[in-house]
């Protein structure tokens, strides 16, 4: 990264880093942004799971392990947000439902369309996505991803034990985060010279860039309209299998 890239991605991951934190100390949005990531997380699940089988099949089986224990770790990650969510009283909405709000409100995303400019979505699906841009737009999100999360879970309040455990799970999540990334490199190292992988590196980091600051320009003019993705929680509803059986990491050891 050169000295400006430098400042601009500061500044970027910075002003992203602030507006998550805050969302998820502010006891008003924390269940709207939990809600996010729940739906981040598990929305990863199918797409890592199809590349895992793309993977083998084209006989590269150290991608294709790497790829389904990717997988298992996003649906940990996207149960851990459930749970949180849970905790306050919270469920996300069911699929139907939030096509119903978000006929009236959804845009798509300023920094998914920035940050995958020049792909068209069809190209980006796991039976045709091209493996370097795979691999390196991901290892970008999830290299970020670690640090966001770190830093968010440190500003949730420690003094109530429910933030407190979430806290520590978030941190957990963290250190996948930073595992995902790891193996995403080395993915790279295994395929390119180290100069192509600095290239393939340098052109995700700056598209990066570009997607936070659309995205947090959008957020400045269009002011933060974001939909609801939560309801109350049921308390008489049956208890899904997946939602018992969470079991929530409390030490960060893994
Ligand atoms: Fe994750
Ligand atoms: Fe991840």
């Amino acid at each position: 990264m050169d000295f400006f890239t430098n400042i601009l991605n500061a500044i970027g991951s910075g002003a992203t880093a602030y507006i998550l934190a805050n969302r998820l100390r502010d006891p008003q949005t924390r269940p709207n942004t939990l809600a996010g990531f729940q739906l981040a997380e598990s929305g990863a699940v199918p797409f890592l799971s199809n590349l895992a089988a793309r993977a083998s099949t084209e006989g590269d089986t150290w991608l294709a392990e790497k790829l389904t224990i990717h997988a298992a770790d996003e649906k940990r990650h996207g149960q851990i947000f459930a749970h949180g969510l849970k905790q306050l009283g919270k469920q996300v909405m069911t699929f139907e439902e939030r096509k119903q709000q978000s006929k009236k409100t959804e845009k798509p995303s300023p920094f998914f369309g920035k940050y995958y400019r020049d792909y068209d979505p069809a190209s980006l699906k796991a039976d045709k996505i091209d493996w370097q841009v795979f691999m390196a737009s991901t290892y970008i999100l999830e290299l970020d991803a670690s640090k966001d999360f770190a830093r968010m879970a440190r500003a949730l309040p420690e003094h109530e034990p429910k933030s407190r455990n979430l806290q520590q799970s978030i941190l957990s999540v963290a250190e996948d985060e930073t595992r995902h990334a790891a193996y995403l490199y080395e993915a790279m190292q295994r395929r390119l010279s180290n100069t192509q992988v600095d290239a393939l590196v340098a052109e995700w980091r700056k598209r990066k860039i570009d997607a936070m600051f659309a995205m947090v320009g959008n957020m400045f003019t269009a002011g933060d309209n974001s939909r609801s993705l939560v309801k109350d929680d049921a308390p008489t509803e049956i208890e899904q299998p997946a939602a018992a059986s969470i079991s929530i990491p409390l030490t960060s050891n893994n």
